[in-house]
């Protein structure tokens, strides 16, 4: 059972950010039991729950306040807590730190074979990804018409598959795009993994808890500069 007055942390349950989100955690000097449920695990020396979901619904848990805290990437962030109106940006959230890991890029790429002469070649070209409001507004600000097509994996198979021309998703080390035969050519938006915590009053209690957690992942970071 999760108790209302233990601090709730979401974190990845499986994916890029996953394990280094946990092993920061376990550095900070939490010990984690993952005994129970794998999707609830309960620190044994501090008041605090942690969930393992899809990073996806990490945004949306922490605008509903079902949790305190959440490590996320900024991608994620990004794209699910999108608004059109960037002017009147509502807050969603706190952003606590940004940690030294998930350090990543949305970018546009291409079959290595096609010709490319800047983003005017991308012109009303199908483009696949997972992160829709990002390409919209990306495409959007340079007035360039496209054609979105969207897809929750697998999105460095589209141009192959002939599901589209061009491909919108994150790159880290290139591997992926090298392994499909594609070039990147144009960063969209850069992103990292980052703390941040829901809005709204939080106990007491709850927050010495908070500020010592920051105080030591502000320390594990430093010693790893
Ligand atoms: C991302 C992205 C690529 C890969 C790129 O996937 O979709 O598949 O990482 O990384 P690389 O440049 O180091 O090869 P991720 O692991 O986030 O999983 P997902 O596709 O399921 O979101
Ligand atoms: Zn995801
Ligand atoms: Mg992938």
């Amino acid at each position: 059972m999760l108790e209302k007055n233990r601090l709730r942390i979401a974190l990845q349950k499986s994916g890029r950010l996953s394990s280094e989100s946990y092993n920061l955690l376990i550095k900070c000097g939490i010990k984690i039991n993952f005994q129970h449920n794998q999707l609830i695990a309960f620190a044994e020396n501090m008041p605090i729950d942690i969930l393992c979901v899809r990073d996806d619904d990490i945004p949306g848990l922490i605008v509903d306040k079902v949790v305190d805290l959440g490590i996320v990437g900024e991608n994620v962030l990004e794209e699910k807590l999108f608004i059109k109106d960037n002017v009147k940006k509502k807050k969603f959230y706190n952003l606590l730190i940004r940690l030294d890991f998930g350090i990543c890029r949305l970018s546009l790429a291409i079959p290595k074979n096609s010709a490319y002469y800047g983003l005017d070649s991308l012109k009303n070209k199908r483009i696949a990804s997972s992160y829709p409001n990002l390409v919209t507004q990306f495409f959007y600000k340079k007035s360039i018409p496209f054609k979105l097509c969207i897809l929750n994996g697998s999105v460095e198979v589209a141009p192959r598959a002939g599901l589209a021309d061009v491909i919108c998703d994150l790159v880290s080390t290139g591997t992926t795009l090298e392994a499909n035969d594609l070039k990147e050519v144009q960063t969209v938006f850069n992103s990292q993994a980052c703390v941040i915590c829901r809005l709204g009053h939080i106990e007491n209690s709850k927050q010495i808890i908070i500020n010592k957690l920051m105080n030591r992942i502000n320390g594990v970071i430093k010693a790893r500069e």
